[in-house]
């Protein structure tokens, strides 16, 4: 372990959705400006770094993870110059910025894949996963388009198939062509030469397919009414071995510069499979995604078990920090998926676990998901595939700024509806009440910034009894302990006496400084965090 830690070990990441945080300029849709003139906020809940989704030129099929091109800015969000500003801005404020870097898939408008259709000898021809179909014309295999369909697009002028894991605007790039690894480190160059403090790497695991394209075997665990993708489990199109020499070079790319920079990888996969992503024969990613948060059935038996089995996967390789997710822009908002009052204790989870806590915007006023009436649908997603719930614009639903006309995200027509309960849930309003999901937010991170314990120290033992998860943190002659109610019932919490707690916070932000006896009555939804120093 090393004595001193990096940024991105101590700090907090905080997801930006740029077409949904700010508008500066009316056209509904928020963008680079309205993000640099929220940075004091940014600052002021306590964040280290802002983790950006796409912003480069796009069609948007994918609302920006279909890139056209990787090296500028779309005017939606504004230009180059504009973006320099942001990052000395960001800077300027003590903070670090991520990028999105999706080297899986390009836009299908994108010059390389304009090229490599054109014609079976067009030099760039390869730079994509081109096949023929079968002798009766069917695609080359089962696989299935994670947005549903078929994962292989006929092409009808070169007479051949091919494939996309995503949407069919989402053209697979060929990443065993070297020419196609070469190009894409080049964009990473492009960034960090810039600036950039690092990159979130999209759908890592999608990177490279089985060289034999074999069907994928059914799972029979699939329900009707599931995604249409899971209805086979994707043993050669997902997690690859030869995915990691890829990432290897992405992070040697990556640590030939200074300042710390960070590679976060998407990898949507069980805790053994992800291990595999901090690096096998050379160093991968600082920090594989961890979503079994959002996965995990909200029960304090099951989170125990999962905080244990997650530590324990990690201690088996040295130099694997951990991380925890509550949310993002492709899943149900967490306020939704466990309630308003669960959400509170879900966030102190968060700030209290040992690992890099990334908090996805609007988490911190407890947005919820919003009702997406059916004509105003924007995802991809749940056009495809309507009616199952796999949609991903109520949780796209713009920042909720104030009181004022769309919440103070636009003047203009915004792209996706509001909450409708945006008058009362705003961070103005939060900002005001000291008891608001803001100032729980607020107060967590500082006090994770305060005590050494909660950034870097070890993690022991979580235990679920009853109702309640416990679990203990230590650094440097200091305990903390936390204990989360996770029913409606107020919960008694047997503490040991001559160990001395002091209450540090609670989520219902009314107590602190007071001493525990040998009982801890915790009320319905509440979480605590207790520190002693030895
Ligand atoms: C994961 C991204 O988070 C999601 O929004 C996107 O649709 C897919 N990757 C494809 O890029």
């Amino acid at each position: 372990m090393p004595s001193t830690f990096a940024w991105w070990q101590r700090g907090i990441i905080y997801q930006i959705y740029p077409r949904s945080f700010q508008d500066s300029n009316r056209d509904g849709i928020g963008d680079l400006d309205g993000i640099l003139a929220r940075l004091d906020y940014l600052v002021e809940l306590g964040i280290d770094a802002i983790w950006i989704s796409p912003i480069f030129p796009s069609p948007m099929a994918d609302f920006g993870y279909d890139i056209s091109d990787y090296t500028a800015i779309d005017p939606q969000f504004g230009n180059l110059a504009g973006f320099d500003r942001l990052v000395a801005a960001v800077h300027r404020h003590g903070l670090k910025i991520i990028l999105d870097y999706v080297p899986n898939h390009t836009s299908d408008q994108h010059p390389w894949f304009r090229a490599s259709r054109s014609s079976r000898r067009d030099p760039k021809r390869d730079w994509y996963v081109w096949r023929d179909g079968k002798a009766d014309g069917s695609p080359p295999n089962n696989w299935i388009s994670e947005f549903g369909g078929s994962a292989w697009q006929w092409d009808e002028a070169t007479g051949q198939y091919y494939y996309h894991a995503f949407l069919k605007e989402q053209p697979d790039l060929n990443w065993r062509n070297p020419q196609v690894a070469e190009a894409m480190l080049a964009v990473m160059r492009f960034w960090l030469d810039r600036g950039v403090d690092g990159f979130r790497v999209d759908a890592i695991h999608h990177l490279i397919e089985a060289e034999h394209l074999r069907d994928n075997p059914p799972d029979p665990d699939w329900r009707q009414g599931q995604s249409p993708a899971r209805r086979l489990i994707r043993l050669y199109s997902l997690d690859q071995e030869e995915t990691h020499d890829a990432i290897a070079a992405m992070r040697a790319l990556t640590d030939r510069y200074d300042g710390e920079r960070v590679l976060i990888g998407e990898a949507n996969l069980p805790i053994d499979q992800l291990m595999a992503y901090y690096g096998t024969h050379s160093p991968g990613f600082h920090l594989p995604f961890n979503f079994h948060l959002i996965k995990t059935r909200w029960e304090p038996g099951a989170i125990a078990a999962l905080i244990e089995e997650y530590e324990s996967a990690l201690s088996a390789g040295a130099a694997r920090w951990p991380n925890w997710v509550l949310g993002n822009h492709d899943r149900p908002r967490v306020a939704t998926r466990v309630g308003r009052e669960q959400a509170r204790v879900a966030a102190m989870l968060l700030l209290t676990l040992r690992g890099t806590p990334t908090i996805y915007q609007g988490d911190e006023i407890g947005l919820v998901d919003t009702k997406i009436p059916p004509w105003r649908v924007q995802d991809p997603w749940e056009k495809n595939v309507p009616g199952l719930g796999l949609g991903r614009d109520p949780q796209r639903s713009p920042m909720q700024w104030d009181d004022s006309r769309n919440a103070g995200f636009t003047c203009g027509a915004p792209w996706l509806p509001l909450g409708d309960d945006y008058a009362r849930v705003n961070v103005a309003a939060q900002a005001k009440d000291p008891r608001s999901m803001l100032a729980l937010y607020r107060a967590l991170i500082a006090l994770r910034r305060r005590e050494g314990a909660l950034s870097v120290g070890i993690h022991l033992r979580a235990i679920a009894v009853g109702s309640i998860l416990t679990f203990r943190r230590f650094h440097k002659g200091r305990w903390i302990k936390v204990a989360l109610n996770f029913s409606a019932q107020p919960q008694q919490l047997d503490v040991d006496p001559s160990e001395r707690w002091r209450i540090l916070l609670s989520t219902e932000l009314d107590r602190s400084n007071d001493g525990v006896a040998s009982l801890l009555h915790l009320r319905a939804n509440e979480g605590v965090v207790l520190g002693r120093t030895t």
